[in-house]
């Protein structure tokens, strides 16, 4: 804490309040509001949580102005090019990059943790065959609580080490399992010879009639994007989990109210609705008439994929998946893919457009990642379970942080009330 303060003065009486200011390593000094109510009698107001913290931590730096993104301190671009997955799920869960024999032991103590119970896999035959991933993957992964009642003690640190690994270990068996169920397919069982991304190509692709052989292109595609979902603090679904976990709940049911969070359009759920959109148009012709309706006020068209709460610049993560695009598509020999030249013309003329120069509308990571998930053979309703796997980590890791932050209390946000004042109750013959 500064030795600054923020200076308020009430209207009423020009009474001043002072409130210290709270400075982080990097970024905006925030106003600590905390006594304001109990002191003055006053709440703060903002919808959406425009300028407010919700709490302090270590995990994920963002500035939005300059398009940067870091994880403990490593810049996004420099994990992408550098690192695995695994080794970045070590980092933000631990806070430092790991030794060789600690990333030995952790990869190990993930793939260790793949397999799902088997009667889990009895749960999937309750949905219709044509369920949504996503509902599929938020109810298994709360039934998981179900399965592992003995170990969702939250004070206890190692019971708090065994959900990390059981949740982001188990999050691509389920989601395969979910696909399968989908398609009608049998369940694969995981393969704790192959990398995170690997094993998920298995399960997802292989059959047991045939031999299946996994794609490296695809993996390494696979394990760049999970590298750049992995987190990207306090978003919705982030401080979903947070919220749902402050109250004391156990972890799987937190995480199961992050992926409901995450499913959302404005959110996660965009990478599907960004190829949903792209079909719509269906093609560069169209283009025109899509931007006239994304900038009309009377029409809830927008376009999928742009803009973002924070990056008031070019989302960094997009920039790393619009060059990986190129790179995958063409490894693949799906470079004359027509989704992509039509996103491509979509962004260039969106990005001339004043409307979007205007309000700083840039592509964000969503934009991009559809279009490699479909080159993978992945189909649209799972695009953001993909993100789901990815995002896990960064759900565990918060929650980890808040639990073992020394201020963490119970979320309890307040309102300004605007409904009817008191008033008495009349009975039906009087109304
Ligand atoms: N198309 C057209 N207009 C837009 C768009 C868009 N995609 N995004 C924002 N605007 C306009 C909006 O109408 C508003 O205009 P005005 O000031 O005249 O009312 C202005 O830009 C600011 O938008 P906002 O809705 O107040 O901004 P927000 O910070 O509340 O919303 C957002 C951010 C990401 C929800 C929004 O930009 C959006 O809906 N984008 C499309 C969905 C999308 O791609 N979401 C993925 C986000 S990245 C992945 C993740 O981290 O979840």
């Amino acid at each position: 804490m500064s030795d600054k303060r923020f200076v308020l003065t009430n209207p009423d009486d020009q009474s001043s309040v002072e409130l210290p200011l709270i400075s982080g390593s990097v970024g905006p000094s925030a106003v600590d509001i905390g006594a304001l109510y109990k002191k003055h009698g006053i709440f703060t107001y903002d919808p959406g949580f425009v300028s407010t913290a919700s709490c302090s931590s270590a995990i994920t730096y963002i500035d939005g102005e300059q398009g940067i993104l870091l994880y403990r301190g490593y810049p996004v671009e420099q994990l992408a090019e550098k690192s695995s997955f695994l080794e970045v799920t070590y980092l933000l869960l631990k806070g430092e990059l790991p030794t060789k024999p600690e990333l030995e032991s952790f990869t190990h103590t993930i793939q260790y943790h793949t397999m799902i119970k088997e009667t889990l896999k009895y749960f999937f035959r309750g949905f219709h065959h044509d369920a949504h991933p996503m509902s599929m993957l938020s109810s298994v992964v709360s039934s998981l609580s179900a399965f592992y009642h003995d170990t969702t003690d939250i004070y206890d640190p190692v019971d708090r080490d065994m959900f990390a690994w059981r949740i982001i270990a188990k999050m691509p068996t389920i989601a395969a399992a979910a696909y399968k169920h989908n398609i009608g397919q049998p369940f694969i069982y995981p393969r704790n010879d192959l990398d995170y991304c690997s094993n998920l190509l298995h399960m997802f692709f292989s059959v047991p009639a045939e031999p299946y052989q996994i794609d490296p292109v695809a993996a390494e595609a696979l394990d760049l994007l999970f590298i750049l979902h992995a987190d990207h603090e306090q978003n919705a679904s982030t401080s979903t989990v947070r919220l749902a976990g402050s109250s004391g709940t156990n972890p799987y049911a937190a995480i199961a109210a992050g992926i409901s969070a995450l499913w959302g359009p404005a959110h996660g759920g965009a990478n599907e609705a960004v190829l949903e959109m792209l079909a719509e148009i269906g093609s560069v012709k169209e283009i025109d008439k899509y931007i006239a309706r994304a900038k009309d006020k009377n029409d809830s068209f927008r376009l999928m994929g742009f803009g973002h709460r924070v990056y008031k610049n070019y989302d960094p993560r997009a920039k790393i998946i619009r060059q990986m695009c190129h790179k995958v598509l063409e490894k693949l020999g799906k470079q004359d893919d027509p989704l992509l030249e039509l996103a491509l013309r979509l962004e260039e003329i969106a990005l001339k457009d004043d409307y979007f120069v205007e309000k700083k509308l840039y592509p964000n990571v969503d934009f991009y990642s559809g279009i490699i998930y479909k080159a993978l053979g992945i189909p649209t309703n799972m695009f953001t379970v993909m993100f789901a796997i990815a995002r896990s980590v960064g759900w565990v890791a918060h929650w980890q942080e808040m639990l073992s932050d020394p201020a963490m209390r119970i979320g309890r946000p307040r309102q300004v009330y605007t409904g009817a004042p008191h008033r008495d109750y009349q009975p039906i013959s009087k109304r």
